[in-house]
């Protein structure tokens, strides 16, 4: 599966000649600025929560490329209040057979305002399957329990989880993250960005190496094989 990093929390994925589009946060990162936005096409874009960090390019690229906008119930409302009207809402512990793969909505600790202060309702992660990989984008989130159902929703081919701490995550509880979801493929997202969110790189590798597990770190624009 080709994985494509845009910094911080934003991927895209190609599943079965889909662009698939999480969390577009481009204009406003100062490390992502070689990246341009205009020349971003996706079929779908998928929501995790309404942070300003996670949406802030999502109209843009729905409205240049006709894209489905894939979230919560509130967010994808407030997308069509703004004219897009091509949304999905789901809710958690909802599934749902995209023509792409099937989607289901999960939960995440976190908190979820959309960036004019609209209530963003409660954030979440996304299971994602498909004939070619299946993974679990866990969004900004706390460790929380509720990861240990995830082997019984999904065997993930592999995982994006944030480890930069502070907001979300750390290294360390992403570790113990990728225990609870049996999965030894992780991908990190949400490090570096901000002050408060910079990590130290071989450190966090060595982490999961020690746990005997892989942890991917992405250069921002590069595409990798997953
Ligand atoms: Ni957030
Ligand atoms: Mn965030």
């Amino acid at each position: 599966m080709k994985f494509t990093f845009y910094g911080h929390a934003c991927f895209a994925v190609e599943i079965n000649g889909k662009n698939i589009l999480f969390d577009p946060f481009i204009t406003h990162n100062e490390l992502a600025k070689d990246i341009k936005v205009e020349d971003i096409r996706a079929d779908y874009i998928l929501l995790t929560h309404g942070h300003q960090d996670h949406v802030a390019d999502a109209a843009q690229i729905a409205k240049q490329s006709d894209a489905t906008i894939v979230s919560n119930f509130e967010i994808v409302s407030w997308f069509q209040q703004q004219g897009i009207e091509k949304g999905h809402p789901m809710n958690h512990g909802g599934s749902w057979q995209f023509d792409f793969g099937k989607v289901k909505y999960v939960n995440a600790v976190h908190s979820s305002v959309l960036p004019d202060g609209t209530y963003g309702g409660n954030p979440g992660g996304f299971i994602v399957y498909s004939d070619d990989k299946t993974f679990y984008n866990a969004g900004d989130t706390a460790l929380t329990l509720d990861m240990q159902l995830i082997p019984r929703f999904a065997k993930l081919d592999f995982a994006v989880l944030p480890i930069g701490d502070n907001f979300t995550m750390g290294v360390e509880d992403a570790v113990i993250a990728a225990d609870f979801i049996e999965c030894n493929k992780i991908v990190g997202m949400h490090y570096d960005t901000f002050g408060y969110i910079k990590i130290d790189h071989d450190a966090a590798r060595e982490a999961f190496n020690k746990a005997g597990k892989e942890l991917v770190l992405v250069n921002i624009g590069e595409t990798i094989d997953l």
